[in-house]
């Protein structure tokens, strides 16, 4: 099967470029732009059987995917996460179906990988020897690894105090530089943003970058495969720069446009209380957000005051009707707790937040025990040990004899 063509579109003016070298925004009004294809191609793009007789993972898809059929893939084997049936969690929750698609068992512990190993193969395409980065940790951890495989140098660029330490050790581990910067997630990306205009040896891989979304997109691929060629009704994500909830919708408009399914389902994302700019705006009926100065919660991987990818993701809350919610950082480690206790699945709080979201939406009757739902955990519990042994109870101590341990397991 031959590989479609691309070009990125403009997502304010519509204005269509070639797919040439290091262009984040568009050049006339300065959104954000999307890699598309032509819709006849993407129709006939795939090959049903091969899909069949493969199991899950990024690269299964790269019929759909912007890369081009030669390039040597730069892949520590991401994608293919399971979907777990989450029976006990959804019983209590009041949900006759529920499904968790846990993206912590990814190769550095998030989704991010998914769009890494398109985005750093797309970088070795254009010949770019240095890729960088600003982030709340995941994506520097991501980053860096796709890096180190590829012999390419990354640069991430932290808010100083404010990432768990799990992720900024796989950073330090993969021999990233690591600058840190005073402030917030948002004030790093503003800066790199402006440097990267200025350098155009500097490869961007935030999820402003096209690219990554297209591998992020493979998750809705894969729900539909888990699902045998279903989708679920509901889909909730965790929100924070906004560019994942952003390529889930737009893996599942593929898979209509293709003709695979007749309706994607309804995307619904979810923002920490201290930190919701999406939320709040969509709440207001609003059609732009408010940046927030200092965004607080303890969900680290989330705590972003203006979202990059704002507009993609209220256009795709819109265009699915789904909606955007806000959760208490208690009801985030709650539902971390129940998770970890009921179904195994151990994630980082922003991953949590999602269930949190669920639980807040079927409490207010916004969703139906007879709704299939599918909620999306973003990272491993690893990469932020901190918060649970704060948070959590802590171990019991004791002697080492027989007498002691007794007493201890049952006092
Ligand atoms: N969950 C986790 C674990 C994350 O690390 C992130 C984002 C999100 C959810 C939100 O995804 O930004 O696409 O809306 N982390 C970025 C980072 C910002 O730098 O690692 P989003």
């Amino acid at each position: 099967m031959s590989r479609m063509d691309h070009e990125l579109e403009c997502i304010g003016c519509h204005a269509h470029f070639p797919s040439t070298g290091t262009v984040y925004a568009c050049p006339t009004c300065g959104e954000l732009l999307e890699v598309t294809y032509n819709p006849d191609e993407l129709r006939g793009a795939i090959d049903l059987s091969i899909w069949k007789s493969k199991t899950p993972s990024v690269w299964k898809y790269e019929q759909l995917l912007p890369i081009k059929p030669a390039s040597m893939k730069v892949t520590l084997g991401e994608g293919g996460t399971n979907l777990h049936k989450t029976a006990k969690l959804g019983k209590l929750l009041g949900l006759n179906e529920l499904n968790v698609k846990n993206e912590g068992e990814n190769p550095t512990g998030s989704f991010k990988d998914r769009g890494m190993t398109v985005g750093v193969t797309r970088a070795v395409e254009v010949n770019s020897h240095r890729v960088i980065c600003a982030s709340t940790g995941n994506t520097s951890a991501s980053l860096s690894a796709y890096a180190a495989k590829a012999s390419l140098e990354s640069i991430v660029i932290i808010p100083r105090g404010k990432i768990a330490l799990g992720k900024l050790t796989q950073a330090i581990a993969h021999g990233a530089r690591i600058i840190e910067i005073e402030g917030y997630f948002d004030d790093a990306l503003r800066a790199v943003l402006d440097l990267v205009k200025s350098n155009q040896t500097l490869y961007l891989l935030n999820s402003v970058n096209p690219y990554r979304i297209e591998g992020q997109k493979t998750l809705a691929y894969e729900i539909w495969d888990q699902l045998e060629g279903d989708v679920p009704d509901t889909v909730i994500v965790p929100v924070g720069n906004a560019g994942n909830i952003s390529a889930i919708w737009k893996g599942f408009q593929d898979l209509e446009k293709i003709g695979l399914i007749s309706r994607p389902p309804r995307m619904i994302g979810i923002q920490a209380q201290g930190a919701a700019p999406l939320s709040e705006a969509f709440k207001a009926g609003r059609s732009e957000i408010t940046p927030i100065q200092h965004p607080q919660t303890v969900a680290t991987a989330i705590k972003i005051g203006a979202p990059a990818s704002w507009k993609k993701a209220l256009m795709a809350v819109k265009h699915s009707r789904g909606m955007m919610e806000t959760v208490t950082d208690d009801e985030i480690l709650e539902s971390q707790k129940l998770l970890a206790r009921l179904e195994g699945l151990f994630v980082e709080p922003a991953s949590a937040s999602s269930v949190a979201g669920l639980k807040k939406l079927v409490d207010l009757g916004a969703i139906g025990a007879d709704e299939k739902v599918t909620c999306v955990v973003t990272g491993h519990g690893l990469k932020d040990p901190d918060i649970v042994y704060r948070s959590f109870e802590k171990p019991a101590v004791a002697k080492a004899d027989m007498q002691s341990l007794k007493l201890a397991i049952n006092p």
